[in-house]
């Protein structure tokens, strides 16, 4: 065989749905409500922070792990919402966004041969994050229509090999808050089989009335078996500056740190000080984000209801997983190729978030991350859709 091919890890990698999706969007002209990134201004003190940065001639490498300033804003906030004692030197590690924070520590935290344990559906890195690792990913269902998981089936999936569960509450496709129960069910699981908890949080501050965001760190036993992943990119809307982080036990930071260092060397260094910044934001910046994310959720449900999705309001995060059996498609992605060429609004197969979708309804993830006339646009083009879809129903 030849040597001068790509390598036998990667074979299995799909190609990035979300990345094609967008690119379809931008040929049809479609309304894109696929990829996870607002369409909205991020607030103006940090990006003048930013600015101020790049003036100030900050735009040489980072020191390696994050500036002091930020590692200690972080520790602090999360110790300060959540209780749980962080140590800015011994514990927090600046990434170049949480996707490589996630890399870091599966590369640095789990041994070939290993298993993870992957809620499904899932957020599309998981599965080869872990395969980079050399880990083999263990996957359990949630299930509809609350997403919940089969306590069961999860405590079959731990044995041995177990090395790390991954937990992505609020979730990202399904809307999913994990409930304290759920979380305390995983963490005696963790602790019986003495295995890792990587939390990715990186839409904890985007929770709507009736659920709360418990970091399963908080939980008792856990810091020292948690490593706890954020990011600036959702919560202040600039998923394209790069910066996240990971909180980790003070015995694990060593090698995170290490592997975030080969990988990256540093994370952007202008944006450390506005993150500074955004971690400084009052209280009131967090409640209004949250009052208009759900204002836009429930625009994005009654769009969604009135052109015959059926569709649960998600308790966090800003996607909506619609159940599309009603439309008669042979498949999801079929869907969702005529929704971006045909109907004008560019949206993700469910099946995406599967390794195997058997057994799942038909699915399409919208993201309503979106000023609200570009939700109004999408409502518009959709009333297309009924029309279409009728014939389809008919058709099938
Ligand atoms: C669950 C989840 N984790 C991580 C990320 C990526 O975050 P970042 O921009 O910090 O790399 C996303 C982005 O969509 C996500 O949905």
């Amino acid at each position: 065989m030849a040597k001068v091919r790509s390598a036998r890890r990667i074979s299995s990698f799909a190609d990035s749905v979300f990345g094609e999706m967008t690119r379809l969007a931008k040929l049809h002209n479609a309304v894109n409500l696929s990829q996870g990134f607002p369409d909205f201004e991020a607030p103006q003190v940090i990006k003048d922070a930013a600015c101020t940065a790049i003036q100030a001639e900050q735009n040489q490498y980072a020191p390696p792990y994050g500036t002091h300033a930020l590692r200690d804003a972080i520790a602090a906030d999360f110790t300060r919402r959540y209780g749980v004692p962080a140590s800015a030197d011994e514990q927090v590690t600046v990434c170049c966004g949480s996707t490589e924070a996630m890399m870091a520590v599966m590369l640095s935290c789990i041994d070939p041969g290993d298993e993870v344990i992957v809620f499904e559906p899932f957020y599309e890195n998981y599965g080869p994050d872990a395969i980079l690792a050399g880990a083999e990913p263990k996957y359990v269902r949630l299930r509809q229509p609350d997403w919940h998981f089969d306590p069961d089936e999860l405590k079959r999936a731990f044995s041995n090999r177990t090395r790390a569960i991954v937990i992505n509450s609020p979730n990202n496709p399904t809307g999913k808050v994990f409930t304290r129960d759920e979380l305390q069910l995983i963490a005696d699981l963790c602790q019986k089989w003495d295995v890792l908890a990587i939390a990715d949080e990186i839409y904890e501050r985007i929770v709507y009335a009736g659920h709360v965001h418990v970091p399963i760190a908080s939980l008792p036993g856990m810091a020292e078996r948690t490593v706890t992943i954020g990011g600036l990119s959702k919560t202040y809307s600039v998923t394209g500056w790069r910066i996240g982080w990971a909180i980790s036990p003070a015995p694990l930071t060593g090698g995170i740190r290490k592997l975030h260092d080969y990988l990256t060397v540093a994370a952007p260094s202008p944006f450390h000080d506005a993150a500074v910044a955004a971690l400084s934001l009052p209280d009131t910046f967090y409640t209004q984000l949250t009052a208009d994310y759900q204002s836009k959720r429930d625009l994005m449900i009654d769009i969604l209801e009135r052109h015959g999705f059926a569709a649960r309001r998600p308790g966090g995060a800003y996607y909506v997983m619609a159940d599309v059996s009603r439309f008669g498609f042979a498949s999801d992605s079929e869907l969702t190729q005529h929704l971006v060429k045909d109907i004008g609004v560019a949206t993700v197969p469910g099946s995406s978030f599967y390794v195997d979708p058997a057994g799942a309804s038909p699915m399409v993830r919208f993201c309503f991350a979106k000023r609200e006339e570009t939700l109004h646009e999408a409502d518009r083009r959709l009333a297309r859709l009924s029309v279409t879809s009728q014939g389809a129903v008919d058709k099938a």
